[in-house]
């Protein structure tokens, strides 16, 4: 089963002001404080710095998402309703800390939810904003050649299974997982659109509840940052034997494209 479905419909039904839900689950944080466990997250993450990765948008129906233009934020199908105008969504971009002063809030404009998208594969979205942002953009990986190594994650989510929404982004780093090892895990894995990564003995590391949309990157042969998955979905949160499970970005690198050029009209 794909616990983001569950997640999902739980987040909208929560998220009637992002205001409100980071409130609650930052006071829910505070409350745990005999909870012996550091304030790490993604889960077995560490705080990114500021600037470290200037083009992670946090959204507030509670997903990250990267921008891939000025102007269009690239996150997953399962964080966004439908397509269509849309005014609904702030993304927030340029700091680590989501309470810093220094935060550029935008509204969004339209969303575009992948075409043919039923709750299964193909989880990616994109969504205009009202105004561009001046911030770099996270370049798409249109070749299957980065869809191996090591992986860095990042988000506000929770930083373990069941855990609270981070104020601060965290990072990690994960391992590729190939297909034949992710689909004995799962059974239900679509190889040619999802790609796994995470440490199949151990755990411990992952995304979790509220970094989907998130990016998956590496460093490409030149050596600047590409975006390779989308967070998606995973069984629990860094369990062993249950890798994360991203969007396979150089599957779609093309429809992104016409989609992204289709909304900057
Ligand atoms: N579906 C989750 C979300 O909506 C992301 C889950 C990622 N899970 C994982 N084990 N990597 O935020």
């Amino acid at each position: 089963m794909r616990t983001f479905l569950f997640l999902g419909t739980l987040r909208r039904t929560l998220a009637v002001g992002a205001a409100t839900v980071a409130a609650l689950t930052l006071t829910a944080g505070a409350a745990l404080a005999d909870d012996p466990a550091p304030p790490r997250g993604v889960v077995g993450g560490t705080p990114a710095q500021q600037g470290e990765f200037p083009w992670m948008v946090r959204l507030s129906m509670g997903c990250g998402g990267a921008l891939y233009t000025k102007q269009i934020v690239l996150t997953a199908a399962h964080c966004v309703s439908g397509s269509g105008p849309n005014t609904s969504i702030t993304a927030t971009a340029g700091v680590a800390d989501l309470n810093s002063s220094q935060a550029v809030k935008v509204k969004s404009t339209e969303v575009i939810q992948a075409p043919g998208y039923n709750g299964s594969g193909k989880d990616w979205a994109l969504i205009k904003l009202a105004r561009p942002v001046d911030l770099p953009t996270l370049n798409v990986a249109d070749t299957t050649a980065y869809n191996e190594g090591t992986f860095t994650v990042a988000g506000w989510g929770a930083d373990r299974e069941g855990g609270s929404q981070q104020r601060y982004l965290l990072k990690a780093t994960v391992p590729f997982v190939d297909d034949t090892a992710c689909q004995q895990a799962y059974g239900n894995l679509i190889p040619g659109e999802e790609i796994c990564a995470g440490y199949l003995d151990q755990g411990g590391v992952d995304t979790c509840q509220g970094d989907s949309g998130g990016p998956m990157f590496r460093r490409d042969a030149a050596g600047a940052w590409i975006q390779v998955g989308i967070v998606s979905w995973g069984q629990g949160c860094a369990r062993p034997h249950y890798p994360g499970v991203y969007t396979e970005v150089s599957t779609f690198a093309s429809a992104i494209k016409s989609a992204a050029a289709s909304l900057s009209g």
